[in-house]
């Protein structure tokens, strides 16, 4: 058992809805979270350069002492996720294997929808953590990059939103898959619009939150948990000024957060 923190990173604010999974299942667990806020997005970037920025980013987290380190992004768990393995020297969580399981014990019609930024459905690697879960299960992917400027805009309940969701989302209902992953630390904000475009009986997978599941099994597996039942310490550090984050980020963590302090990479 131990008290040091887990340490979470993303792109920028997303990872925050991660974070939010994460204190939700594991209340009494201290998080330092890192947000590479002067370099997002990283969804539109190329591989070599999101594995460049991860690695930094993983580096960051490291440093500070943390006993286990959470992916929160998608996009760099889906093309860097082997390179913050190779550095991190402790426990590595990713979103896509826990999303991809959580979607596979999901689907009855074995049709399965991913939706997530350019980088992540490019990369193909929601497809293949599904099929070697299951090879029997169809996947159908899209990318859907307007939904992360959107959400951090704070465009929730928005008609714009609903209709650029039905736009996305429409060629995915005739593929008539029955579950559909959210790869996106930003989805889950607009949860509400996604659900309403589609039809009631669609099972929509949190990938943050099967990742807090798959952290709670390796904190027990190997003996790291928290063992003061006391209110937890959250850190936050972001690449560039912290003002908007600390605005937009309550809406993402459902909480007040508290100082944020930058520290350029
Ligand atoms: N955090 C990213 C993800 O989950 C979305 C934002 C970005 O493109 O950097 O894929």
């Amino acid at each position: 058992m131990t008290a040091e923190p887990i340490g979470v990173f993303d792109s920028g604010i997303g990872g925050l809805t991660v974070v939010r999974a994460l204190m939700k299942q594991l209340p009494h667990e201290n998080i330092v979270y890192y947000g590479d806020t002067a370099r997002v997005p990283y969804g539109t970037k190329s591989p070599q350069v999101i594995r460049e920025y991860a690695a930094q980013d993983a580096d960051f987290l490291v440093s500070q002492g943390i006993k286990m380190l959470v992916v929160a992004c998608n996009t760099v768990s889906a093309v860097a996720l082997d390179i913050v393995q190779k550095r991190a020297r402790v426990p590595v969580v990713g979103v896509i294997i826990p999303g991809a399981r959580a979607a596979v014990s999901a689907t009855r019609k074995k049709r399965v929808g991913i939706i997530g930024t350019s980088a992540t459905v490019n990369s193909g690697a929601y497809t293949n953590a599904v099929r070697q879960i299951d090879e029997e299960v169809q996947v159908f992917a899209r990318a859907c990059p307007l939904f992360v400027p959107l959400a951090e805009e704070g465009w929730i309940d928005h008609q714009v939103t609903m209709l650029v969701a039905k736009e996305y989302l429409f060629p995915l209902t005739l593929e008539k898959v029955d579950t559909l992953i959210l790869g996106c630390t930003h989805y889950p904000v607009l949860r509400s619009s996604i659900a309403a475009v589609l039809d009631p009986r669609m099972t929509l997978i949190d990938s943050g939150a099967a990742a807090a599941l798959e952290v709670e099994r390796v904190l027990d597996e190997q003996d790291i948990r928290n063992p003061s039942k006391q209110k937890p310490n959250l850190q936050f550090f972001v690449s560039d000024l912290p003002a908007k984050f600390s605005e937009i980020g309550e809406r993402f963590l459902g909480q007040k957060m508290g100082r944020v302090r930058r520290v350029p990479l």
